[in-house]
């Protein structure tokens, strides 16, 4: 059982989406990432086509890319995708920002998917085959792999934090997420403060990773596997050209504001927006924003979910209550949109905003933040960063808040504002110093990175 293809990604979305009969690119940071490397490597990408119940034939894209559908029944997407890797390890692993749910027929269909996925990918590579399982809901697939191509090169990444062992200890079947990790070759996260996490893990569990030697972890059948720190980053060019005269239309269509506070987030309760509407409104309230606007863009994400409809409509409610206090006839205070917007018009919001606001309560990385950083080369514009974001490690000159504190997202945010206005040449060097940690540390870089360590770890 093997195929032709050298170098396969699996991941649970393909880099496209199923809508109908047409395709789109698929929401979230994985695929933006992941889309530009693998184009340049022809690679083969195996994942589900965002739909229930479809699985058309194998195609080639037309950069080159071969994609590979796998199908998800209705009650796959609804146990494996919404319940299980949603409902239950989403908010684990983000540090019970909700609480998880256990159901173990969720558990059913998660080793289920995890075992189709597997043997699609058996299928699809090669004989000593390089793949890299991609993520939170493809945890098992390591493992299963392992068992049915031993000849495979296996790595893992986690886009997603990992918690510490504590956390991870509630997780009914806590070990045999470990055992399907542990098939990798090697193992990578955003940040070492998650290596470190699993490392614990591993040497406190006693079964089935033994030993702890450095960033290898022995398993109890005496292989290494290597654990490691890879930040992920964006392609530069990815978000192509921004229009011609863009920004002054934009600014125009806003009335002319004093200044333009932009939030750019697939519509998710870690991300914290419902926090930075009520420090914009207190801000208001305050009169420390005058002639201010916020735009809120909110990609549609993960919807029949309870805990993303609660956060939604708190969302929702805010900004009309905002708009209602603050706003005139014509003029709202929050633009706020609820839908995914194509990334060349992305640029142009990036490029307009004056303070980009990333106020997650916990993230794995988050892109939003490199990309507004790469958008702004002049050093103009300023960015307020949660610390709990994987982002502030390497942008720790931007203006760093606590989400958790509204008093500290106000602070950050009024410290920027008015930093543009009285001390510009300090704001643009430490602007254009996150630049060039972006620009140098490219998705390109942590692509090549984590895949010559893969190489080495055999
Ligand atoms: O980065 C985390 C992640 O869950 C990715 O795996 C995924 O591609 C993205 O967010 C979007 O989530 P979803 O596929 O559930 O829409």
């Amino acid at each position: 059982m093997s195929g032709d293809n050298s170098f396969v990604v699996v991941a649970n979305r393909l880099p496209v989406d199923l809508h109908g009969t047409t395709w789109t690119p698929s929401p979230g940071g994985l695929v933006a990432a992941l889309s530009p490397v693998l184009e340049r490597q022809q690679g083969c990408w195996v994942g589900w086509p965002g739909m229930p119940d479809e699985a058309p034939e194998p195609f080639r894209t037309d950069a080159g890319l071969l994609l590979h559908p796998v199908r998800l029944s209705q009650a796959d997407f609804e146990g494996f995708y919404e319940g299980f890797s949603n409902a239950s390890l989403w908010p684990l692993y983000h540090d019970l920002i909700v609480t998880p749910e256990y159901h173990r027929q969720w558990w059913a269909a998660y080793r289920d998917v995890n075992l189709r996925f597997a043997q699609e990918v058996a299928e699809v590579a090669a004989e000593g085959a390089t793949v890299w399982v991609q993520d939170y809901q493809l945890q098992l697939v390591p493992g299963i792999l392992r068992q049915l191509r031993p000849d495979l090169r296996i790595g893992f990444f986690l886009h997603i934090p990992f918690p510490c062992p504590d956390l991870f200890r509630q997780l009914p079947w806590r070990d045999e997420i470990i055992r399907g990790l542990l098939g990798a070759d090697l193992i990578g996260f955003h940040l070492e403060s998650s290596a470190r996490n699993f490392l614990d893990l591993c040497s406190g569990t006693g079964q089935p990773a033994t030993r702890r030697i450095d960033a290898h972890v022995t398993t109890g059948d005496g292989r290494r596997v290597g654990v490691g720190a890879f930040p992920i980053s964006i392609d530069m060019n990815s978000l192509g050209e921004g229009e011609d005269g863009g920004v002054d239309k934009l600014r125009r269509e806003l009335g002319d504001p004093t200044t333009v506070i932009l939030g750019v987030d697939r519509l998710d309760y870690t991300k914290g927006i419902l926090q930075r509407l009520l420090a914009f409104e207190e801000l208001l309230e305050a009169g420390a924003l005058e002639g201010a606007v916020l735009l809120q863009i909110a990609t549609p994400s993960r919807e029949r979910i309870d805990q993303y409809q609660v956060a939604r409509s708190r969302v929702e409610e805010a900004v009309g209550r905002i708009n209602g206090r603050f706003g005139s006839m014509g003029h709202p205070v929050v633009h706020y949109l609820h839908q995914s917007l194509p990334k060349n018009e992305l640029r142009t919001y990036y490029e307009a905003a004056d303070v980009m606001l990333v106020t997650p309560f916990k993230d794995g990385m988050n892109l939003v933040a490199k990309e507004y950083v790469a958008c702004h080369p002049e050093g103009d514009g300023a960015l307020v960063l949660s610390e709990f974001a994987g982002a502030a490690v390497e942008l720790h000159q931007a203006n760093l808040c606590n989400p958790f504190d509204l008093e500290s997202i106000k602070r950050a945010l009024l410290t920027a504002v008015q930093g543009l206005e009285t001390t510009p040449e300090l704001m643009a060097e430490r602007m254009t110093a996150m630049h060039a940690q972006v620009r140098d540390h490219d998705v390109d870089r942590w692509a090549s990175n984590f895949l010559s360590a893969l190489e080495k770890s055999r």
